[in-house]
């Protein structure tokens, strides 16, 4: 079990976030999966994302690698907060100890007051019940496949207005467990930038107000895909266009993406090492993702400094069925 802020994950494995975690009967499959320790939605917004065919996924032939063109989900955040509400309700009225596995709902936003809105209305459904109080959220700052936009995650001080919000829903309910989903980073300043950033939004405010020195931010999960890859058809299963994807260029992951990823962790791990025992910081925990297709890659991922995993790529592929092979049941 790892405690991520108010959320105990057990075990500590976790799909991420993925076109796979988009619909109703796919969240119910990952809540009954006794594999994995929480359920991440696919990253959802207010209005919901225009998908059109040019938004798909292809798998590769010779290894377990994917590359994908989607967005966000086109379903709206309303949408998943009904979904989550409607699973933790029937767990609660069917069972005698109903499970309390979290839910961790994939967000993004580039403006404040939409920020505001999104944890406004996951607060409204937290506050609800105790049921539902096991909700936690997820920035996602790392989609590479948002036309005209670049992963914000790129350019990290850029984000602190936005973090101020999560930040303060968290001052206001330290409850709250917020996560940052980033991209992979490929020069060790970007690291330190994420950090230093970070601990300035733990210091912007007073340590009285901050309460216990905890800092609002639980956890990174590195990695999102890498942007910008391409694979022609005949690397693919069943591709018929000019490219892999219809927009050429998409977001690689699995083994591919395998060894940057277990450098970002290693990164990020060796950053928290250095960081004073004193600081807010020290409690971050990391979540590897990328290229965690078998149990072996699982445990590099531990080795590399993740307490908890999770994979997309894999999950995509097998459905639930990965995170038994991922548990080594396999
Ligand atoms: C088809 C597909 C859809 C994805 N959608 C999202 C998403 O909605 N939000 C997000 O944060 N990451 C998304 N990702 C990225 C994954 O969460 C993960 O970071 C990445 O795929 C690396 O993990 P993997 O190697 O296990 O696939 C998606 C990945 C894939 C393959």
């Amino acid at each position: 079990m790892v405690k991520v802020g108010s959320l105990n994950i057990s075990p500590p494995l976790l799909n991420a976030a993925c076109a796979w975690a988009s619909d109703l009967d796919q969240l119910q499959a990952l809540f009954d999966c006794p594999y994995t320790g929480a359920v991440v939605t696919r990253t959802a917004t207010i209005e919901g994302f225009a998908e059109d065919a040019s938004h798909t996924v292809a798998f590769a032939t010779s290894s377990t690698t994917s590359l994908n063109s989607y967005g966000y989900s086109p379903h709206r955040l309303s949408q998943y907060l009904s979904w989550i509400e409607s699973i933790l309700s029937l767990a609660k009225s069917t069972a005698n100890s109903p499970s309390k596995k979290p839910f961790i709902i994939s967000i993004t936003a580039t403006q404040t007051d939409d920020m505001h809105s999104i944890v406004d209305a996951i607060q409204a459904l937290r506050a609800q019940a105790p049921v539902y109080a096991n909700i936690g959220v997820e920035f996602n700052t790392s989609c590479p496949n948002i036309r005209g936009s670049a992963p914000s995650g790129y350019a990290f001080t850029d984000l602190v207005p936005v973090l101020d919000v999560l930040a303060d829903a968290w001052r206001a309910d330290n409850t709250l467990t917020i996560g940052l989903k980033l991209p992979p980073y490929v020069y060790g300043a970007q690291f330190a930038q994420v950090f230093e950033t970070l601990r300035g939004l733990s210091t912007s405010r007073s340590a009285e107000e901050d309460g216990s020195g905890i800092h609002p931010i639980a956890y990174v999960a590195c990695t999102n895909t890498l942007g910008n890859a391409l694979l022609f058809p005949e690397q693919v299963e069943g591709a018929s266009t000019p490219f892999a994807v219809p927009t050429a260029l998409g977001g690689v992951a699995g083994d591919t993406l395998h060894p940057l990823a277990l450098g970002n962790v290693y990164s990020f791990a060796r950053l928290l090492e250095a960081e004073d025992s004193t600081s807010a910081l020290k409690n971050l925990v990391i979540v590897g993702i990328g290229g965690v297709t078998s149990a072996e890659a699982a445990e590099r991922m531990r080795r590399a400094g993740a307490s908890i995993v999770g994979s997309a790529t894999l999950f995509g592929g097998e459905g639930v069925r990965a995170f038994k092979i991922l548990s080594g049941e396999v």
